[in-house]
């Protein structure tokens, strides 16, 4: 997720939008740039790398310091579209056009291909440039109010936009569809961003833009329009009740509980553009992978470590279930060192947020040393993972800062899913109508993901009653056993509580030894799985023992809930999304209780994001 900030007022507006992206980059970034009108004629200054190179730019231009009174609007980016580097950063322009941008465009290179038969010439590998183009041809018949109207009208996908035109120096457009933008209303000065966190400090008047809005700022106020019909939006200031802390964080108290609700846009933009507009299949371009190639795969091996080698263990269930390939999983720091048997037939599999894990790496460097293919699922645009893997596929979580995995987990599942769901269609042993279906319950996913979110509290009820305990125990089977091994990781790594992840059908081959009342016991349980009653005599076993029994189900069941202590309901889905949806409340969970600990849970102790040594 990119950072954009823009300002028009009495203020230093260089060094006010400079300051403003120092405020946006908690979110991480690989390049910067500023863009404003001077003598006429539209001015970018980007670099790739930190803000800091990007000062040093400006200075050199005799602008460091120096006041610059017009609007100025500015961008941090995060590469989803095209590497990090000078010629893909922010701002971009075209004639007398110039834009920062968040998000991701579906139908770029439809419109790239219309626009090049237009005359335009790109000089970047970002959707983003297509916008740009887009409204400067607009502008050739409209207005730029217009223009960026009748634009917006041919853009697919998710976009924050924040434009300006060189014949109106002190004007900045904004536009909002599923990414977000906030206008700030200072005492005679505006600011607009995609995060409140880059203006709280002038201002704490926020105006939310609504999906479908356009915003246009000037030195004198904004006003804000719909953009289907140029209708005035009434819209009305809140205060934001907090600073530039708990701005960065959404409002939230933690990175941690922000990441978690944003994952349903995560799993919206991991799915946007990957599912064909038909519907009749995967997107296999953004594997960078073909039919013939998944049909020629006769084995799949997935490496990955901690919460990535479990959304690959859940993966396994989902493409051997749905394509019928055999797959195998394992941990990387054991795969590199078992002389593992290679045929050449394989499809590799490195599944890894960060893109720098060493042992994932070290793995995946083994694999392609023995010239099978070789794929990545990766959050890090330009990571070494992406760049080693022989293609590579953006799980789009954007920056996750909280240590513990959460979006991560959730967007990689999607990704997965997808794969799954291309590898059956290739092997030809998934019939349309099923493929229409497991598509629609994808694109249902976030939505579901919502409702579990709206009833957090509940999470946190339960929290309270089992925050002092000192054990905990997570079992369940099938694709549920991964989640669990997933809900033990988050509550050990969060509250240091020793919490193991377990087969539900091995409690009897040792763990039950365990059992006592101060060991909860935590059941994963979907209603669609068929194993009910060998759950319910598990659940039995450990009640008999004075533990407390835990449930997240997804269905009303009075008999379950009658042997359970605390439950909890998740939306329904097919096999593969419930037993992702089921992560939520788990995450709740180790939330919760790490809270009640007094654990730093963004920064939990010995624990770093990325694991760069083995
Ligand atoms: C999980 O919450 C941890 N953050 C950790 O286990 C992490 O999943 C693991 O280190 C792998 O990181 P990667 O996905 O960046 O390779």
């Amino acid at each position: 997720m990119c950072g954009i900030i823009g300002y028009i007022g009495p203020g230093n507006a260089l060094s006010i939008v400079i300051d403003g992206l120092k405020r946006l980059e908690y979110r991480g970034y690989d390049s910067a740039g500023v863009a404003f009108i001077e003598d006429g004629s539209v001015k970018t200054v980007r670099s790739a790398g930190k803000i800091s190179r990007l000062e040093g730019l400006l200075d050199e231009e005799g602008r460091g310091g120096k006041k610059f009174s017009g609007a100025v609007i500015g961008h941090t980016r995060w590469a989803t579209h095209g590497g990090p580097s000078e010629k893909n950063a922010h701002p971009h322009k075209s004639g007398s056009i110039v834009l920062v941008h968040n998000g991701i465009i579906e139908n770029y290179q439809q419109l790239k291909k219309k626009l090049k038969a237009e005359g335009f010439e790109f000089s970047s590998e970002t959707d983003t440039e297509v916008i740009c183009h887009l409204i400067n041809l607009h502008c050739r018949q409209k207005p730029f109010e217009e223009a960026v109207r009748a634009a917006m009208a041919e853009l697919k996908g998710a976009y924050a936009l924040a434009i300006m035109h060189e014949s109106e120096p002190d004007k900045i457009i904004g536009v909002k569809k599923d990414s977000p933008l906030v206008l700030g209303a200072g005492e005679g000065e505006f600011f607009i961003s995609s995060d409140a966190s880059a203006f709280v400090a002038h201002t704490n008047n926020a105006i939310f833009l609504d999906d479908g809005e356009m915003a246009v700022v000037t030195p004198e106020g904004f006003k804000v329009i719909q953009i289907a019909n140029g209708r005035p939006s009434s819209k009305k200031p809140s205060v934001l009740p907090y600073g530039q802390g708990m701005a960065e964080k959404g409002g939230h108290k933690h990175f941690m509980l922000k990441e978690i609700h944003e994952q349903p846009r995560a799993v919206a933009d991991t799915i946007r553009g990957r599912l064909d507009p038909g519907g009749q299949d995967v997107n296999l371009e953004e594997f960078g992978l073909t039919a013939e190639q998944l049909r020629e795969v006769q084995k799949v091996i997935i490496i990955a470590c901690g919460t990535s080698w479990h959304a690959g263990l859940a993966g396994k269930y989902m493409i051997e279930q749905m394509a019928r390939v055999p797959a195998e999983v394992d941990i990387a720091s054991e795969f590199r060192y078992r002389e593992p048997v290679l045929k050449g037939d394989e499809l590799f599999i490195a599944i890894t947020q960060s893109g720098e894990t060493a042992d994932t790496l070290a793995a995946l460097k083994l694999a392609r040393k023995s010239g099978v293919r070789t794929l990545a699922i990766t959050n890090v645009t330009g990571s070494a993972a992406a760049r080693e893997a022989g293609s590579v596929f953006f799980t789009r979580g954007g920056p996750e800062i909280g240590v513990a995995s959460t979006k991560t987990f959730m967007t990689q599942m999607a990704g997965l899913y997808l794969l799954a769901m291309a590898f059956a269609r290739a092997k030809g042993c998934m019939p349309a109508d099923r493929f229409k279906g497991l598509a629609q319950d994808l694109i249902e996913l976030p939505a579901k993901i919502e409702a579990v979110l709206s009833r957090k509290h509940e999470m946190e009820t339960m929290a309270r009653g089992y925050f002092k305990k000192e054990h905990f125990l997570f079992l369940g089977r099938g694709i549920d056993y991964p989640v669990a091994l997933e809900g033990a990781l988050k509550l050990k790594e969060i509250s240091y509580i020793h919490a193991e992840g377990y087969a539900a059908g091995e409690m009897k081959h040792g763990p039950i030894a365990l059992i006592d009342e101060d060991m909860p016991a935590l059941f994963l349980l979907p209603s669609n799985s068929g194993l009910k009653e060998k759950i319910l005599s598990n659940m039995e076993e450990v009640r008999s023992r004075n533990a407390r029994v835990l449930l997240v189900t997804d269905g009303e069941d009075k008999e379950l809930e009658a042997v359970s202590n605390g439950f909890f309901v998740v939306p329904a889905s097919n096999r593969f999304l419930g037993a992702a949806l089921m992560a939520v409340p788990l995450q709740l969970l180790a939330y919760y209780i790490g809270v009640l600990r007094g654990c730093d849970v963004d920064q939990p102790r010995n624990l770093a994001k990325s694991v760069t040594v083995e």
